[in-house]
């Protein structure tokens, strides 16, 4: 059997799933493997099954040797992977994408729910166990019907984002670098950042995308808007925010992920107007299952079936696969 190296702990059924096509040799324990320990695992296999906090890059590529034909990235996100040093390897890479979106939209508007009508913070006051009563006065959020919301990035996830808060009565606006076959109205960044009530980030992390969200562009948003961040930490410029949220630049943040994860900037703790989550953007039971068959379908078309996956990020390397 094609032995493969598994960097994480899965949810049943897909580790008894990936035994039977596989030798599988998996990373022990809950925290992921360090840098040697990957370098080590992965030597001499034939696929390797990981997740976002792996850095597959070159020297990574060379340790795993010329037996690695498939590496499956157990996220749709793949800033992790350097796919052109894989495809100039032969190696494919493959990631999950479609069977996260719903769930990842789904947790966005958790998170722009729960901001604007202060669920947490309100959680957080009834535990420190002080007096209080109704009035019609307290703790005062405010609803999305009427509101504008800001796409920024409209790929999956992005669409069904805009699709849930439509739902909710929000008008829809985005940007993106390329204009797109939807109903909604694209404009500029500067003029979404200017515009919108909520801006949520939807856009994959790339060196153009870094920092997209620094002082200027939080400068740039209303002081009554909330930013809102489910795709990768490094979007936003963690520093900014804090100072932007201190200053009343902008109302209140709701984050998913993080610039130095599992990091959270301290400043960010400090703040009410904050809502934190540690990256659920695809955590239902549902979900990571999909995803775990979308690795091991990928792992098993290169490695049983001889045909490059559904899901390859760069076809050409099956072409160029050895
Ligand atoms: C998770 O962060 C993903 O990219 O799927």
């Amino acid at each position: 059997m094609p032995s493969v190296y598994v960097s994480c702990r899965l949810p049943e059924p897909i580790p008894a799933e990936l035994a039977r096509s596989f030798d599988v040799t998996a990373h022990p324990g809950d925290l992921p493997p360090t840098r040697e320990e990957l370098l080590a695992g992965s030597a001499g296999r034939d696929g390797l099954l990981v997740t976002p906090l792996e850095r597959i890059d070159a020297e990574l590529l060379d340790a795993a040797g010329p037996r690695l034909r498939v590496v499956a990235n157990h996220a749709v996100g793949y800033d992790n992977v350097d796919v052109a040093a894989a495809t100039a390897r032969g190696v494919v890479v493959a990631n999950t994408p479609g069977v996260l979106t719903r769930a990842t939209a789904e947790l966005t508007l958790t998170l722009v729910l729960d901001l604007l009508r202060r669920v947490t913070e309100g959680d957080r006051f009834l535990r420190r166990r002080g007096p209080w009563i109704w009035s019609p006065v307290f703790m005062l959020g405010s609803g999305l019907d009427g509101k504008t919301l800001g796409i920024v990035g409209l790929g999956r996830i992005g669409r069904a984002v805009a699709q849930l808060g439509e739902a909710f009565g929000m008008r829809v606006v985005y940007a993106s670098p390329r204009p797109q076959q939807a109903p909604w109205k694209r404009l500029e960044l500067a003029e979404l950042l200017a515009r919108a009530d909520v801006v949520s980030l939807h856009c994959p992390l790339t060196p153009e995308t870094r920092h997209l969200v620094d002082a200027q562009a939080l400068a740039a948003m209303r002081p009554s808007a909330v930013l809102v961040n489910t795709t990768r930490g490094p979007v936003v410029d963690e520093a900014a925010l804090v100072d932007a949220l201190r200053a009343g630049t902008i109302a209140g943040a709701a984050l998913d992920v993080y610039e130095r994860e599992p990091e959270v900037h301290p400043g960010l703790l400090e703040l009410e107007q904050v809502v934190l989550s540690p990256h659920l953007g695809s955590a239902t039971v549902e979900t990571r299952v999909a995803m775990g068959r979308l690795c091991v379908e990928a792992l098993e078309a290169v490695l049983l079936d001889g045909r490059c996956p559904a899901n390859a990020l760069d076809p050409a390397a099956w072409r160029a696969a050895p």
